[in-house]
């Protein structure tokens, strides 16, 4: 068997924790394979909303078994209060149904800390982060300064930990950071030892196993791909792989291993934080936009910036993902609109081109396609052939310019609330 992917093209929020959740029934395992606490997968069913961090957005289907690969990186304290959130629903998970890579790197509260300083020292152009720890773990891993899960079950973590606490309150003096830790220490043990009571894995040997034993396994991307730690709009990106290359790091997969790639998209963009955003929308559609699209970051609540669809960033993000099919989300939001406009092209200093330049920040003008919008609601639609005739065209042209099948259409954030398109 071969894993397939699902992933996210754009800025990140494309929708991936809805989708996984509709996908799951046709997977036995779910796993995550990057990124950490900064995601933020939002999933709606019986009228509830949920919010997943960390844990692979499977765990609300039965029968389940939800990975977290060694890409991932880990804070105790959130994972805890998702196992706790999800318990309060009456989810409950256990050494059967989820397993975690002893190579998972681990966010120390120091970490949190650290994030907080570096972004404070930066001033003006500072990337926006969601101070989750992200970043400095991720740069103790590559540094090879970091605490693995493994490392919490050996008899020196203490000393161990105690160890890189003290490297990083030498960098915090350098930053004359004066932020307080609290009790997130206290906290931070505690959510060790809730990490204890999972299955601990070697999980690059489980999940090659478990596709010999001809499973079927969904990686989940978290972030997308334009915050790319390589591809994406350096600096202001998030410090993995997301792309599907981050898959065979984060999970221990070869190549040959990876079947389909499911990459999704919103019918429009969005960014949250700071960095480029050529169509972006400061005006009366932007705001249109972020109201009807409830576009408020799912971890921080900050509002997040909208603009028009990016295709010379689509088409990008599929030639890198290598995307064999391709899941369109949020038209609904444009519903009641006039009209819409889709970026096919950039003019950078006079010259019109379809590929993205070294950098974003460059002076670019987009050049916009307009299209005919629709006024009804279609939130209710689940047949292709019910759709308005002007999405259904939308549809067309996006498959036209990018090569690439759309199968499904989410039309509204409940689990139900999607079209397949019979491709
Ligand atoms: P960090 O990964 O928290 O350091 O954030 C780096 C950049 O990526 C910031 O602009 C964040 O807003 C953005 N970012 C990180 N995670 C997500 C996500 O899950 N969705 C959208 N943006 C994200």
């Amino acid at each position: 068997m071969k894993a397939d992917v699902l992933l996210g093209l754009q800025w990140g929020d494309e929708g991936k924790g809805k989708i996984v959740d509709v996908l799951t029934p046709d997977y036995e395992v779910i796993s995550r394979f990057q990124g950490g606490p900064n995601a933020g997968h939002s999933l709606e069913f019986n009228g509830k909303k949920f919010i997943l961090h960390t844990i692979p957005s499977g765990v609300f289907r039965n029968d389940k078994l939800n990975i977290i690969g060694n890409g991932v990186v880990i804070d105790p304290v959130i994972f805890a209060e998702e196992i706790q959130a999800l318990k309060n629903e009456g989810i409950s998970l256990g050494r059967d149904n989820l397993h975690i890579s002893t190579k998972a790197h681990l966010i120390l509260p120091t970490h949190r800390l650290l994030d907080a300083a570096s972004e404070a020292a930066k001033g003006r152009s500072r990337i926006g982060s969601t101070l989750k720890g992200i970043g400095p773990a991720y740069m103790d891993k590559t540094g090879r300064n970091g605490l693995r899960v493994g490392d919490i079950l050996r008899p020196d973590f203490m000393d161990r930990y105690k160890a890189l606490t003290r490297k990083h309150r030498d960098l915090l003096s350098m930053y004359h950071y004066q932020g307080a830790q609290d009790d997130y220490e206290k906290k931070w043990f505690g959510g060790i030892d809730v990490i204890r009571r999972f299955t601990l894995v070697e999980s690059e040997y489980r999940i090659n196993e478990l596709l010999n034993h001809g499973k079927t396994i969904l990686a989940e991307g978290a972030q997308g791909t334009m915050l790319d730690i390589d591809f994406g709009t350096y600096p202001y990106v998030t410090s993995s792989n997301t792309i599907t290359a981050g898959t065979l790091t984060g999970l221990g997969l070869a190549p040959s291993r990876i079947g389909k790639v499911k990459g999704i998209f919103k019918a429009y963009c969005t960014r949250v934080g700071s960095g480029p955003f050529p169509t972006e929308l400061q005006d009366a559609h932007g705001e249109f936009l972020r109201r009807q699209g409830h576009e408020y970051g799912a971890t921080t609540g900050r509002p997040r910036r909208c603009g028009w669809l990016d295709l010379p960033a689509l088409r990008y993000a599929i030639m890198l993902n290598g995307v064999t099919e391709l899941i369109m989300t949020k038209p609904d939001v444009l519903s009641g609109l006039d009209h819409f406009m889709v970026c096919t092209h950039y003019r950078i200093n006079g010259k019109v081109t379809g590929q993205l330049p070294y950098s974003l920040e460059e002076n670019i003008e987009p050049v916009y396609k307009r299209f005919s919008g629709w006024s009804q609601d279609i939130s209710g639609i689940r047949t292709y052939r019910d759709l308005p005739e002007e999405l259904k065209a939308y549809k067309s042209f996006l498959e036209k310019e990018t090569g690439v099948p759309i199968t499904m259409i989410s039309v509204g954030p409940d689990r139900e609330a999607i079209v397949k398109t019979g491709i």
